[in-house]
């Protein structure tokens, strides 16, 4: 199967982007030019493992010019795909580029807090994000739904992330930070769990086995390049689970939402998600 053929409406696309966008209002966007009061922030307040915290996700957040492109050559918008695929692509391409600003936004207002904070040199800040940056970053998938149940995980993770580390930060100004981020991320994640359910109401049975593989091998961003990820991940995990499988449960009710009977391949799937769930 080709992504071209498997493909959502166009008309089911565009719902679920207008609707992302609405949520998305100017009125409501911010900046790191003026959201934070960048003078008061004290990285003296933060444990070393808070601050080991930040770093991570400064790391994570950085990569998006590697994600937005994930998207672009996955989603192409150029003569390289035929025009039906050309229109469901440019719509896309309204999330995408809304999204990706908005990525970039968190990388710059973590990136600022490291310097503003006294955790970090500016140009030493750069030369270590752009060891990682300048890595490939691949998603191998074959259907389209993959990408954004892929997304759906990755975006919920980063949310309750968030959450659970700007509960902990005894630092206003990085707290202030966290809460920016993780409202980014849980409408971000609202936008991935729309198009997942459309593909299941759309395609039933046969967004299913794509999905289960998209959780069968799922990595975090960065997992299989960072240096010392996984000591990384344990190093933080006393100051907040960075642990994806809490973002499965969340894919559960997706899935049941927008099955009005579950199939026994759907059943199949639930239960796949929830036995990947960690225990504890
Ligand atoms: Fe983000
Ligand atoms: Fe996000």
């Amino acid at each position: 199967m080709t992504i071209e053929s498997a493909l959502l409406p166009v008309e089911d696309l565009v719902a679920a982007v207008d609707s992302f966008l609405a949520a998305s209002p100017a009125a409501r966007a911010w900046d790191v030019e003026t959201a934070f009061d960048w003078a008061a922030a004290d990285a003296g307040r933060l444990s070393e493992g808070q601050r080991s915290a930040v770093q991570f996700v400064t790391l994570i957040e950085d990569h998006l010019p590697g994600y937005f492109d994930v998207y672009q050559r996955s989603f192409p918008v150029d003569d390289t795909v035929d025009l039906p695929t050309f229109i469901h692509n440019r719509e896309l391409h309204h999330f995408t580029v809304r999204w990706a600003l908005e990525e970039d936004t968190h990388s710059r207002a973590l990136a600022r807090y490291q310097e503003a904070s006294g955790m970090a040199d500016r140009s030493a800040l750069r030369g270590e994000l752009a060891v990682e940056g300048q890595k490939s970053f691949e998603l191998p998938y074959t259907h389209p739904v993959q990408y954004f149940a892929y997304a759906l995980v990755q975006e919920k993770a980063t949310q309750m992330y968030y959450h659970q580390l700007r509960d902990v930060v005894d630092d206003p100004v990085l707290g202030a930070v966290l809460t920016r981020l993780s409202r980014d991320e849980a409408r971000h994640f609202s936008f991935m769990a729309d198009v997942v359910t459309r593909y299941l109401r759309t395609q039933g049975d046969d967004a299913v086995e794509p999905i289960r593989e998209v959780i069968a091998g799922f990595r975090m961003p960065l997992a299989d390049t960072l240096r010392g990820y996984w000591r990384w991940a344990l190093r933080i995990a006393d100051v907040a689970d960075y642990d994806h499988t809490a973002a499965y449960d969340h894919l559960i009710k997706v899935i049941d939402r927008a099955v009005d009977a579950r199939t026994d391949r759907v059943d199949e799937l639930a239960d796949f998600v929830a036995q990947c769930r960690t225990l504890g």
